[in-house]
């Protein structure tokens, strides 16, 4: 059975953890930044999440997607996965970019502030609706029994397809769908 590897999930998950942390510890408003030790771990926090952002990419960036797939998946829903993958790292790549843009144009005093957090702000919600995306197909992909759960999850093991008559008439849909991205992208 293909699986991703032991340092994939174990990245996937400690990363999932991580990033929990980022947007739970978020920070208020701006005055807050006026405690200098809260703004040196801001600076601090957002280094690290940045370099292991880009560390993981290049790790993954040769894994296959949607690894573990019992049957082939047509190339219109593998493309909408790697989209959907693509759009997680470029959020996860902006939050700390920006974060870091703030701290600067905060030490430095000068303008152009608001527009920094205004970017910051549309990068945390760009990860909560690619995220929530990326959780709920996860879900529905582990409710069909498609396989590509258990490559990457450890809990509530898949143990074979599901063949209900609601899931393949959805299926159907979804092969249509694929089709007409497989003809406007690729
Ligand atoms: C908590 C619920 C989550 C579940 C059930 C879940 C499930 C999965 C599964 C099954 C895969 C494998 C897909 C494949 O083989 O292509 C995967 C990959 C991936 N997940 Fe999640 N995930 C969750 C949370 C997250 C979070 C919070 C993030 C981002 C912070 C994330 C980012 C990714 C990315 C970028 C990949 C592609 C592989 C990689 O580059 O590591 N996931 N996830
Ligand atoms: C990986 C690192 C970071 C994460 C995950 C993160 C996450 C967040 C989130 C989720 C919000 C709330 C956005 C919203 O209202 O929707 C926020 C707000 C904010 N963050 Fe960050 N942040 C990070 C780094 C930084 C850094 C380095 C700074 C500056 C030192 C910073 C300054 C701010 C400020 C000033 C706000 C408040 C914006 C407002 O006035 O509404 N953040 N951050």
């Amino acid at each position: 059975m293909n699986s991703h590897t032991t340092l994939a999930k174990f990245i996937h998950w400690t990363f999932t953890l991580l990033y929990a942390y980022g947007i739970f510890k978020q920070v208020d408003d701006l005055t807050e930044l006026q405690n200098p030790s809260l703004l040196n771990f801001e600076i601090l926090f957002a280094t690290i999440f940045l370099i292991l952002v880009l560390v993981r990419y290049f790790y993954m960036k040769d894994a296959p997607t949607l690894l573990g797939a019992h049957e082939d998946l047509s190339r219109g829903h593998l493309f909408i996965a790697k989209t959907v993958h693509r759009l997680v790292y470029f959020s996860l790549i902006m939050l700390p970019t920006t974060g870091l843009l703030i701290a600067g144009l905060f030490n430095l005093g000068m303008g152009g502030i608001e527009l920094a957090i205004a970017l910051h702000e549309f990068s945390a919600f760009l990860s909560y609706v690619v995220i929530a995306l990326h959780v709920g197909a996860s879900l529905y992909s582990r409710i069909k029994g498609e396989g590509l759960w258990n490559a990457m999850v450890p809990v509530w093991k898949e143990s074979g397809k599901n063949n209900s008559n609601l899931l393949s008439k959805l299926e159907a849909i979804e092969e249509k769908i694929y089709k007409k991205v497989e003809d406007k992208f690729i």
